[in-house]
């Protein structure tokens, strides 16, 4: 298995080029199941996310091409994805695949949308909380959808097509706002989803559904209308950058000292994160290229922050920024209101001489003078790369164990960090 060698304190100095949303392309992907035309996706970024969905979708029968670069491309572009699932030859999603990704279980919206049915493994437990799918099944069954749980399978049944009808969220849920948006938008008649998701990656998706002929209006704030059509057809969709990965180099830059372009990053996709990390100390400012970081000298600030949904501070930056924190002069605190075991970084980033302490859902975090290298790992890919800052601050050697959970989320991170000067190196085998 690949680990992760660091060897800290190095600034960090140059541009970091911002690659396509994770969290945007895997319910583009799954789109694609709505129409039996070709979607064609631009800035998809090479992640193990994103082969893991490609196998789920050819399980389906659907046709997935990578295109190749083209001349002229430089070697930060992402990828250009074809999507055919013009027939679909089954539509059981098992569990050897579902249980590797959560997002996959948002198959079943699409799937029993056109084909009216679908027989999808439940995804089951996972690293940061128990991350139930009531709201996806409530979602569906609003639209007129019967589901029965079956032997680990959440079975959905409409064999005369779905009936638009009102959605009310009793929580936000980016992947019940995902499903939602997806199923009605086949669906006969219109849907209003009340407490909907206001995440950008839900109005990427709304976009490339509208172009796909979809009628979304509202995607983006907490009421969405979907008038429903018979059918869908292709359509050309690039995906906007990721402002997890943006505001993760933005904390390392904050960590480490330096001065870092962050390419293609928008800044009013992570507004709440560029604050914190102006209270913090770092020096942010919006350009045309992208979004620039700069910390000189001076030490960090500690900050209090609660995780919330968007557009507040996002529980994807919690664990980064809580590694930035380890280094501020005074405590901070940070709550985490969104996953409620998302705290798994703690003690690995107590490896590395962090002092936090945890009450409930609040970590105290008491800054130290120094951290000094160790051996680490973590169970997901958001607390991963926290490790990866508090080592690039770091004394000495830290080697971070278990990279395929980095490959998940992160493009090239390693190349990325080092090209701005961080000593960074992956150890294969
Ligand atoms: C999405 O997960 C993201 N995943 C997560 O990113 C992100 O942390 C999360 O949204 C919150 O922003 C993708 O986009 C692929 P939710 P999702 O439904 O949709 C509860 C990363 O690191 N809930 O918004 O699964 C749930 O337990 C990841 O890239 C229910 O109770 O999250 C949580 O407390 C990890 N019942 C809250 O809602 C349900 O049926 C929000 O979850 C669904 C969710």
């Amino acid at each position: 298995m690949d680990r992760i060698s660091i060897k800290g304190g190095k600034s960090l100095h140059g541009t970091i080029p911002i690659s396509g949303a994770k969290n945007a392309t895997l319910p583009l992907m799954i789109a694609s199941l709505l129409t039996e035309d070709t979607l064609i996706l631009e800035n998809v970024p090479h992640l193990a996310d994103v082969v893991q969905l490609q196998r789920i979708l050819n399980n389906h029968g659907v046709d997935v091409m990578l295109s190749g670069k083209r001349s002229g491309d430089g070697e930060n572009k992402g990828q250009t994805v074809k999507i055919s699932a013009e027939k679909i030859v089954d539509t059981t999603a098992p569990y050897e695949l579902v249980s590797k990704m959560r997002a996959s279980f948002w198959v079943i919206a699409p799937l029993v949308a056109r084909m009216g049915e679908a027989r999808v493994s439940l995804p089951g437990g996972c690293a940061i909380g128990t991350r139930p799918v009531d709201l996806l099944i409530m979602a569906l069954e609003r639209l007129g959808v019967q589901i029965e749980i079956e032997a680990g399978y959440a079975i959905a049944r409409a064999p005369k097509g779905l009936k638009g009808g009102e959605i009310v969220f009793p929580k936000v849920t980016v992947g019940g706002t995902h499903v939602a948006l997806m199923a009605a938008s086949l669906a006969d008649g219109t849907t209003v989803i009340e407490n909907a998701a206001r995440e950008p990656e839900i109005v990427d998706v709304a976009d490339c559904l509208n172009k796909m002929g979809a009628r979304i209006s509202g995607a983006g704030t907490t009421q969405i209308v979907v008038e429903g059509v018979a059918k869908l057809g292709p359509a050309r969709h690039s995906v906007l950058p990721d402002r997890i990965e943006t505001g993760t180099y933005a904390m390392a830059v904050a960590m480490t000292g330096g001065d870092v372009l962050l390419e293609n990053a928008r800044p009013e996709l992570l507004q709440s994160a560029l604050d914190v990390l102006g209270q913090v100390g770092a020096t942010v400012t919006a350009t045309n290229e992208g979004v620039r970081v700069t910390r000189n000298g001076a030490g960090l600030a500690p900050v209090e922050v609660t995780t919330e949904p968007f557009p507040g501070f996002p529980t994807d930056l919690q664990a980064q920024l809580m590694a930035l924190m380890t280094r501020a002069r005074g405590t901070s605190r940070i709550t985490e209101t969104i996953f409620e075991n998302r705290f798994m970084h703690v003690q690995e980033l107590a490896r590395l001489g962090a002092r936090i302490s945890l009450d409930g859902q609040t970590a105290m975090i008491e800054g130290v003078d120094r951290l000094k290298g160790a051996p680490v790992m973590a169970t997901d890919l958001r607390a991963s790369v926290s490790l990866v800052i508090a080592a690039l601050a770091a004394e000495g050697e830290t080697i971070v164990n278990r990279v395929y959970h980095l490959d998940r989320g992160f493009e090239r991170l390693e190349d990325k960090l080092s090209r701005c000067g961080a000593e960074v190196e992956r150890i294969t085998g």
